[in-house]
């Protein structure tokens, strides 16, 4: 397609985050960092005096927390419940006052337990008297009374906070993806602890809100549970800031699931699943969707992604044994799915907007997927008629499979004419 990638090294990885102003309200580790998106603003602010600005994945709400506290009007849609709900609380309570969310914390009542959820191995994540002080805390979260928007606002504060500590209170780490770390040792009284911790950053955060960026309290940003690939949106944007789930990267569902569950947002495994199959493909999607999808109709391909796939099916074959046979189609409907988010957001944007997609190459089954060129390639395609301006390389990734193998993640920017 004859373009070149250049070298621009950004931070785009959420870690930073983890230090800033709301973003580290949660500490979900898949994001991109808050630098990023201000890189953006900033580089299109001359050109966009008062961009909108949407994020179709909008997973803990990066992009759009950072629009809004640049006074920037922001959307999104995210499939994951929670994460849907953690980036709605942090996008608008910022007029909470700080005082009572401590206040409400200290008087919650110690003797209203409310049962772990049942179809989770609780006993297994976390130890006894852990597991007997977070079913106390469950409890008297849930007691909170949230009929009037205020008291909405603040009991939703300490859902998130009670949501952001669980990991750290479990014997689990996430590294992304969950698992047990047998060196972990956890305070019994741990619940309590660390969420009085997070809920005094809550607080230190909304206080420097309100004295610092007062006019950004207001600023509409909303962000619906649905899915990207069919949300119609009711307005029109600038800028299209966004970062999809990567082909052979996480599960945005299972990794979740305590939070999920515990939340109350799912009673039952049948309900992750079905969460996960609307959601853009990851690996471990299941094999019957994948069969479905296979004898189905329709379904975009190209000249170049069929050269990829017959290469990765005479890599299975000569292998002999590998983990999931159906991987072409699996890639097939990775860029499937992504094309019907493409088609759908670009009828979003503005002539002369914007379309910046973080994005990161795969090696799977010793088969090279450039992911970045071939998302590049669908935004051109006629019915979606974008045009590419850049692919930047942000920085470089070890691939999962072959450690020396040198992965890159880039930013592709494409403009709608
Ligand atoms: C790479 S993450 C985005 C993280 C985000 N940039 C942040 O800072 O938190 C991709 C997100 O897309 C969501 N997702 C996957 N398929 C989706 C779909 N079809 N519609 C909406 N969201 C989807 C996943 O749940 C996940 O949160």
């Amino acid at each position: 397609m004859g373009i070149e990638i250049t070298e621009n090294h950004l931070p785009i990885q959420f870690t930073s985050n983890r230090a800033q102003l709301v973003h580290r309200w949660s500490p979900y580790i898949q994001g991109f960092s808050s630098a990023f998106v201000q890189y953006v603003i900033d580089k299109y602010r001359p050109i966009y005096k008062d961009p909108a600005i949407l994020d179709p994945f909008a997973g803990s709400g990066t992009a759009l927390v950072q629009a809004k506290l640049n006074g920037f009007r922001s959307s999104g849609t995210e499939l994951n419940p929670l994460l849907q709900f953690l980036a709605e609380t942090k996008l608008n309570s910022w007029h909470v006052l700080p005082d009572t969310v401590v206040e409400t914390f200290d008087r919650l009542p110690k003797n209203l337990p409310k049962r772990a959820p049942e179809f989770l191995k609780s006993d297994r994540h976390f130890n006894p008297p852990v597991l007997r002080n977070l079913e106390l805390l469950r409890g008297a979260i849930d007691s909170l009374p949230d009929k009037e928007d205020r008291q909405r606002h603040l009991k939703d504060l300490m859902r998130l906070a009670f949501a952001s500590i669980l990991v750290d209170a479990s014997n689990l780490k996430r590294t992304p993806c969950l698992g047990y770390d047998r060196k972990k040792r956890v305070a019994d009284d741990a619940p309590w602890t660390l969420m009085r911790a997070k809920v005094l950053q809550i607080a230190t955060d909304l206080s420097s809100l309100q004295n610092h960026f007062p006019w950004t309290l207001h600023t509409p940003s909303n962000i619906v549970l649905a899915n990207a690939m069919t949300w119609d949106h009711q307005t029109q944007f600038d800028l299209v800031i966004t970062s999809p789930p990567y082909m052979n990267g996480l599960d945005y569902v299972m990794n979740y699931k305590i939070e999920m569950a515990w939340l109350g947002f799912v009673t039952y495994m049948r309900e992750l699943k079905s969460i996960k199959d609307d959601m853009v493909v990851c690996d471990n999607v299941s094999r019957g969707l994948i069969n479905d999808f296979a004898s189905s109709d329709g379904k975009y391909t190209n000249d170049w992604l069929e050269q990829i796939k017959d290469e990765m099916a005479s890599n299975i074959a000569r292998r002999g044994n590998y983990r999931r046979p159906d991987m072409p189609n699996i890639v097939n409907k990775y860029f499937d799915d992504m094309y019907r988010v493409m088609r759908h957001v670009a009828r979003s944007i503005h002539p002369g907007g914007r379309f910046l997609l973080v994005v990161g190459d795969s090696l799977i089954a010793d088969t090279y997927v450039p992911t970045d060129l071939m998302l590049a390639r669908i935004g051109m395609e006629p019915e979606i008629g974008l045009q590419l301006e850049s692919i930047e390389k942000a920085r470089h990734r070890a691939s999962g499979q072959v450690r020396s193998y040198r992965l890159r993640e880039t930013i592709v920017t494409l403009l709608k004419p």
